[in-house]
């Protein structure tokens, strides 16, 4: 069992892609996802305001499980750990991200003991990650490269690989995501989209978590 399996018990299978402008937003959001039965929060380095959401979610709002998102090099990967991120997810793999993820797994002194989610968009892609020793990835952009089609299909060939699809993923159509016995969790951001955030709406952030149903399989 890996550590994300471990998370996944305690949280609906559902990690909101966040993008935060104002820090100010950040804890109350949180609070709201976590009083929806959503634990684990991705924030997007996408903004100037990232890393401070990630710290301050980490002091303010304990049973949430916080991510970086985003992360495209090492610099960023360390800068997440510092802000106490528990799990980093890029939309891509670089042997720099490969390295990175290594050293600070194995770093005697002070091992991370966070998950790793790179993101993979081809077959290729999902045998360097096989290969580099990661078999939970991030299928991005799930709904532009062959959605639900293309999980199924990576199924025969990649069969102890399990995958969190982003990346077009909306109220409508993750169950679908979640049915397929590939599939460990799903992304999006509607959950947290813009004008929810800009309105300060947590209780209809707190709704839409709510509303997150589990796999049926
Ligand atoms: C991601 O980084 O995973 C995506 O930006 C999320 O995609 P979505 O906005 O289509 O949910």
């Amino acid at each position: 069992m890996t550590q994300l399996d471990n998370w996944l018990e305690h949280s609906k299978p559902l990690i909101p892609v966040i993008v935060i402008d104002d820090i100010r937003h950040a804890v109350p959001m949180a609070k709201a996802l976590v009083a929806g039965g959503v634990h684990l929060l991705e924030i997007t380095l996408r903004t100037e305001a990232g890393l401070a959401a990630i710290s301050a979610i980490k002091q303010a709002v304990p049973e949430a499980i916080v991510g970086a998102g985003t992360v495209c090099n090492a610099k960023d990967f360390q800068c997440a750990i510092d802000a106490g991120a528990q799990f980093i997810v890029s939309p891509g793999l670089t042997p720099e991200l490969i390295e990175k993820a290594q050293q600070v797994q194995s770093h005697l002194d002070d091992p991370w003991q966070g998950v790793f989610l790179p993101g993979v968009a081809t077959a290729s892609e999902v045998m360097v990650a096989q290969q580099a020793g990661f078999t939970q990835l991030k299928c991005f952009p799930a709904s532009a490269i062959g959605g639900e089609k293309l999980l199924k299909a990576w199924a025969g060939p990649f069969s102890k690989v399990q995958f969190c699809p982003t990346g077009g993923i909306s109220q409508d159509n993750y169950l679908g995501y979640l049915n397929l016995p590939n599939v460990i969790c799903a992304g999006g951001s509607w959950l947290t989209e813009a004008s929810l955030l800009n309105d300060e709406n947590w209780a209809k952030v707190e709704s839409r978590a709510r509303d997150i149903i589990p796999a049926i399989s």
